[in-house]
């Protein structure tokens, strides 16, 4: 049984809290034992935020509540800590949970600085821990059918990729007004899952650009371009007014058709026009992130699918496109 205590009790905790609830139904081996956030309130409250829990739930089991995260760690002692906090708070809080001798899953981004990345990565190979951050995208079942398509080659070569992610302000999130930089841009909340998923299916661009703007609020918009070998890879981002709906999704154009990902489904649409509705299991990223780490503690312990060194490339890659965003979208070289 993996036992989880949770750091940060927000906004995206509740899908992390909604992920637990619903694999403890299902009879997976975990259970969230405790949570700690400094505003109390939280605990009784779910945060709206820009996407929807997946359901309600109801008969959730008991969980122990703190306000100070170290008091609990000590008192509960689990075996996985789950830190949901903003993101300057990402390496301090994982490093020294790290050293207290627990296995970390971390919200995305890694941290607001590659080097911080590089530390993190250092804090758990020296507790002998397991460290992944939560990169949820690459575990979304329509990513993941994605990374399938291009792996096996079913549709022929990727021709040209967009992938698109907007969503309403997030007035509920404290890191974005903690530095409305590189850490609380529309590049690092929105535009980094698309990159991560990128990374995980092309690899590693050779050029990278990216255009920043801040047309209503601060750095708001974000549209990104990388090339590889064969084709380019276009990625779009930004935040608008408070209650639009969020949305997200792909277009990858293939030898043989388009692959498009959009309000929720997936299509094939071939050559001469014929169309198939692709089927992906009905799940989300977060639950696929928690259930795929819940079977590396209780299975083999080798985390293939996302190790941290990969979540930290991400925010090499970000870096990059900050460098390029202040030199008004310049083209960079990815370099190393
Ligand atoms: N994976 C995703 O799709 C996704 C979506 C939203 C946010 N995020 C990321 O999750 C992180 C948190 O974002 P959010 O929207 O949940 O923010 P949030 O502000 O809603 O939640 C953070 C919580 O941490 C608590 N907190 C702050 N300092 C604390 C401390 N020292 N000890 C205990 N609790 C403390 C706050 O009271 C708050 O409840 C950010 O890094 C963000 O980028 C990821």
């Amino acid at each position: 049984m993996v036992r989880v205590a949770m750091i940060g009790f927000g906004g995206i905790a509740g899908a992390h809290r909604y992920a637990y609830w619903y694999f403890q139904k299902a009879g997976l081996p975990v259970r969230l034992v405790a949570a700690a956030d400094t505003d109390p309130s939280k605990f009784t409250t779910i945060t709206k935020i820009n996407i929807a829990l997946r359901g309600e739930m109801t008969d959730e089991l008991p969980f122990h509540t703190y306000t100070d995260w170290r008091e609990m760690l000590q008192k509960e002692q689990p075996d996985l800590v789950d830190i949901c906090l903003p993101t300057f708070l990402h390496k301090p809080v994982t490093t020294e949970v790290l050293s207290m001798g627990f296995h970390v899953l971390c919200e995305k981004p890694m941290s607001g600085a590659y080097a911080d990345c590089l530390e993190m990565i250092e804090a758990a190979k020296a507790a002998d821990r397991h460290l992944m951050i939560a990169q949820c995208v690459r575990f979304q079942p329509e990513y993941e059918y994605l990374q399938q398509a291009v792996a096996d080659g079913r549709y022929g070569k990727v021709l040209s990729a967009t992938f698109t992610r907007f969503s309403p302000f997030p007035t509920w999130n404290s890191t974005w007004r903690m530095k409305a930089g590189l850490s609380g841009s529309c590049l690092a909340e929105l535009n980094i899952h698309d990159i991560d998923a990128m990374q995980a299916i092309f690899g590693l661009p050779q050029t990278v650009s990216c255009l920043l703007q801040s047309n209503v609020y601060p750095y708001d918009y974000a549209e990104s371009v990388f090339t590889y070998p064969e084709h380019k890879v276009t990625i779009k981002s930004a935040w608008y007014h408070e209650e639009y709906e969020f949305n997200a999704g792909y277009a990858i154009t293939f030898e043989k058709g388009a692959l498009i990902h959009k309000d929720g489904a997936v299509f094939f649409t071939d050559r001469d026009g014929k169309t198939e509705r692709i089927t992906v299991e009905d799940a989300d990223g977060v639950m696929g992130e928690i259930r795929y780490l819940v079977g590396v503690l209780d299975g083999d312990g080798i985390n293939r699918r996302n190790p941290p060194e990969q979540s930290a490339q991400t925010i090499f890659t970000l870096e990059k496109l900050y460098e390029s965003a202040v030199h008004n979208g310049a083209t960079l070289p990815y370099g190393d």
